[in-house]
């Protein structure tokens, strides 16, 4: 049986108040039309059709090759949304699974229970329904004496009686395609609205003495839609609840699930621990044993085995196992930071690769530089990789010793097992184990080589 996916993306969202097309408001990290795409993926092998209308063009760009998309020119409702796919999947599937691209927390297992549902019964579609004293602006569901679903009925075309009904309608449906097609065109405006809405089908298939089959949601939280801004931050807090819960069930300690927040991309280790206030953005990867935070922030970064990261701010870093870092520690972009590596208090650094070993414990700014293994760099140390114009490179070898306060002036090279003095001003490349010191640094002595 072959099954397609559609994805109704075309809606204005004009409750947002934003510039921004809805659907593309981050959740957990990511678009919120990417929440639904994946939940899609795992009922059909083949990509869905995406209906989009108000800002096509930058929700197809998010989305990419992940949909096929046609255009509903004109948003006339949700009904009209479907029928702009028609064309693209007429004698394509069996079965077409719709959903609103407003439903970010719908989850693959109660996407493929409506399409087992569906499967299970010759009738003409099963649809999604939520219990909710919280309506929310959602279709009522109207049963019949037998439980048989008689209509759904939108909030502005309902009666006092209907509009007390507590049973929601959730926004996604499974429908037999050779059904399908010819009642859409069956579809006519609504009374009040003039829309043409999808959730008339109900009424069609019941004139047809067709049974449509409810398919009650076990979690409400999945049929939270987003049409507000305090809906997004009720969505933002249901997901943020579920991703955390999946990963402390995978291994992972979280001290205080209310104040740590995933996103959805980040990647844990087993017995790693999560602390307060602590934040990972992106396609960020932790491995294990490591602990993170209180009060860190964490954007696409990969961070090693038994690492301890203390209310530091870690961005686009790659960093090592056993490596410690903070507190107050800012890792930027392009710094790598190998095995064992210390970065204590107001330790800086940016587009660096730091070896093995080293130590860089307070004060210091590291930019643009390649230091060897098992360096030590002193308080206070900053390399001037700016003269005004250009980005200069420093590179330091192993085993050196930066006395406290150096000013690095760069470009400039330190040779292996070199020593600076305290408050030296190093302007001009230091030869292997040479020791210099002063304003501008000269040499004062040669150190025995270590071997
Ligand atoms: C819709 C349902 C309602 C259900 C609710 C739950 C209809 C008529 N009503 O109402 O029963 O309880 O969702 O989520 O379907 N869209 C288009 N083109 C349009 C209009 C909408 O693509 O012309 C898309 C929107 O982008 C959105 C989805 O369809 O993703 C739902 O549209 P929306 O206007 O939010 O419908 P609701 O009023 O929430
Ligand atoms: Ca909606």
């Amino acid at each position: 049986m072959k099954i397609r996916a559609v994805l109704l993306a075309a809606g204005q969202g004009t409750r947002m108040r934003s510039k921004l097309p809805k659907l593309l408001h981050p959740l957990a990290g990511q678009p919120m039309i990417q929440h639904s795409l994946a939940a899609l993926a795992s009922i059909s092998d083949q990509v869905p059709v995406v209906v989009v209308g108000h800002g096509a063009e930058a929700v197809q760009e998010t989305v990419g090759d992940a949909a096929e998309f046609v255009l509903q020119a004109e948003q006339l409702g949700t009904g009209h949304a479907l029928q702009q796919a028609q064309s693209a999947l007429q004698n394509k599937a069996d079965l077409v699974v719709v959903c609103n691209a407003d439903l970010p927390l719908i989850s693959a297992d109660s996407l493929q229970k409506l399409v087992a549902a569906q499967q299970g019964y010759d009738g003409p579609f099963s649809l999604l329904t939520v219990e909710s004293e919280a309506p929310r602006g959602f279709g009522r569901i109207v049963r019949g004496d037998q439980g048989q679903v008689l209509a759904i009925v939108e909030e502005a075309e309902a009666t006092p009686e209907q509009l007390a009904l507590s049973e929601l309608n959730v926004g996604a449906y499974c429908f037999a395609a050779e059904w399908l097609w010819p009642a859409l065109e069956k579809l006519k405006p609504s009374a009040k609205k003039g829309e043409i809405y999808l959730t008339d089908l109900v009424e069609i298939a019941n004139s047809d003495n067709l049974r449509v089959t409810p398919v009650l949601l076990d979690d409400p939280a999945e049929a939270i839609g987003v049409n507000t801004r305090v809906h997004l931050s009720q969505a933002e807090a249901a997901l943020r609840r579920r991703i955390n819960e999946a990963w402390m069930l995978a291994g992972v300690t979280i001290l205080d699930p209310n104040t740590t927040y995933i996103d959805r991309a980040v990647q844990i280790g087993q017995d790693s621990t999560i602390l307060p206030n602590t934040i990972l953005q992106g396609e960020t990867h932790i491995g294990e044993n490591s602990t993170i935070g209180p009060n860190s922030i964490i954007r696409h970064s990969r961070i090693g085995d038994a690492c301890k990261i203390e209310a530091s701010v870690v961005e686009y870093a790659t960093i090592g196992n056993h490596v410690d870092a903070g507190p107050f520690a800012h890792l930027r972009k392009g710094a790598h930071l190998d095995d064992g590596v210390h970065i204590g208090n107001f330790g800086e650094v940016k587009n660096s690769h730091l070896g093995p070993g080293v130590k860089m414990g307070h004060f210091s700014y590291i930019g643009d530089a390649t230091i060897g293994a098992n360096t030590n760099i002193g308080a206070g140390t900053i390399t001037a990789n700016y003269d005004g114009k250009n980005k200069n490179h420093t590179e330091i070898g192993e085993n050196v010793f930066i006395g406290s306060d150096t000013m690095l002036v760069a470009p400039l090279k330190i040779g292996a097992g070199a020593r600076t003095g305290a408050g030296a001003v190093v302007t001009k490349d230091v030869a292997p184990n040479t020791v210099v010191v002063g304003i501008p640094a000269r040499a004062i002595r040669k150190l025995e080589s270590p071997d």
